[in-house]
């Protein structure tokens, strides 16, 4: 008889998130392991023996399909950064005694580049003292900034939520066109990489006027040409739509956010918490030219929009999930699941597989030949690459009218 598994979730969450949860719980189940064992908030909730059998929560077919359309991390979300093995052999030591107890034999961490940390940290450390667990990665971020991967589960959810919203508002902003000037400025996650700000080039089409400008982190951003654009943009039209990344940075390397008096959190992994750029930059061009300015700030909102999920990337998070508690059970550790593209057009993806250690703490930015000349905007490579990512839906079970979420109470401890 199969021992037990551990699922954990961390870091940022996604609008898809939880179905690669429902894709681990699933295939562990189909493949005869014992218990799925669910962490509460990451390997910070596991520390404080913080845990609940899957099983008592996801009963029937029916909760599978609501929880692969839950946003937001079903088991609670940390940003813990485990220390050097050598630092702090105790924790380690505490964290293998928890997996024992509870008979695990594999331990699936569903995150971004900075939970990859903890996979790699804990398949080292089961390697060097012989212990038998294995540690596998399922890729999750709505940044789109892992190495290896063509892109992670999480990231098409939210371009499609950004395409449509950014539709949205350029067809709210030109509604009052008529004799009046607007400027707005919409500021995207992503932190350092501009993939998600990219995905607002899709909102252009046969039906909408796309927006005027991009700016990504990836390309210093210079607010006096900025001003000018926005100068020369207002000398012929009245309104202007602008999408800029919350992690645009001066030459000097000063987060926008921060020049405008932004937050001064910092997390675990020493990440700035980005935010204010768009109402710094609307109220400098409320201030230089004196029209009408509005900022939009689509924050948790981009990451939870699981009631306009693309269908493509709700399988595809179901797949990486199943995918990892497979290889694990294969005897693999130390490694995260990858999505290859095996086509466009019709799009195909498959799941690989690669050594965390080359994915752990890296950030995959957008390619500069993806970026036009002058640095605001997107090229049609860029276009066509996430355009597949945000296909079809997959409907929301609603009841009274709202989308069905299936949730554990908060532990506030
Ligand atoms: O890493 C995902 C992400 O959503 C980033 O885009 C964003 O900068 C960050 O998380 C925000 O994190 P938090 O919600 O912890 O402030």
């Amino acid at each position: 008889m199969k021992g037990n598994i551990i699922v954990g979730q961390s870091g940022g969450p996604t609008a898809v998130i939880n179905s690669s949860l429902a894709g681990v719980f699933k295939t562990a189940m189909d493949r005869g392991f014992n218990k799925v064992y669910g962490m509460r908030y990451g390997i910070q909730g596991l520390l404080d023996e913080k845990y609940v059998d899957l099983s008592d929560y996801i009963k029937n077919e029916l909760d599978i399909e609501i929880l692969k359309r839950t946003p937001s991390a079903f088991l609670g979300t940390c940003r813990y950064k485990l220390p050097a093995i050598h630092e702090n052999q105790e924790i380690y030591i505490k964290i293998f005694d928890i997996l024992e107890k509870l008979n695990i034999e594999c331990f699936i961490y569903i995150g971004g580049n900075d939970s990859m940390d903890t996979i790699k940290k804990l398949s080292d450390y089961a390697l060097l003292t012989g212990k038998p667990q294995r540690f596998l990665g399922v890729p999750k971020t709505i940044d789109n900034d892992l190495a290896l991967t063509d892109h992670t589960p999480g990231y098409g959810s939210a371009a499609k939520y950004i395409a449509t919203s950014v539709k949205e508002v350029i067809r709210d902003g030109n509604g009052f066109s008529y004799k009046k000037q607007l400027v707005t400025i919409i500021e995207i996650m992503g932190r350092n990489a501009g993939w998600l700000t990219g995905a607002a080039a899709l909102a252009k089409g046969e039906d909408c006027e796309g927006v005027d400008l991009i700016y990504l982190p990836e390309v210093p951003f210079d607010i006096e040409a900025f001003l000018s654009k926005v100068r020369e943009l207002l000398s012929r039209k009245n309104t202007v739509f602008i999408a800029i990344s919350e992690g645009i940075r001066l030459a000097d390397g000063t987060y926008v956010s921060q020049a405008g008096g932004g937050s001064d959190y910092v997390d675990a992994f020493g990440h700035k918490q980005l935010t204010g750029s768009a109402t710094y930059l609307a109220n400098l061009i409320s201030r230089e030219m004196g029209c009408k300015t509005r900022a939009v700030e689509f924050s948790s909102l981009q990451r939870s929009a699981s009631h306009i999920a693309s269908r493509v990337d709700i399988n595809e998070a179901f797949m990486v999930g199943g995918a990892a508690v497979k290889a694990a059970d294969e005897g693999d550790s130390g490694r995260m699941v990858v999505i290859d593209r095996v086509s466009d057009d019709p799009y195909q993806s498959a799941t690989g597989i690669y050594d965390v250690h080359k994915i752990a703490n890296g950030e995959k930015l957008v390619p500069r030949s993806w970026i036009s000349e002058d640095g605001t905007n997107v090229t049609q490579d860029f276009v066509d690459y996430v355009r597949p990512l945000i296909q079809g839906d997959d409907p929301c079970i609603l009841v009274g009218g709202l989308p069905r979420h299936l949730h554990l109470p908060a532990d506030e401890d």
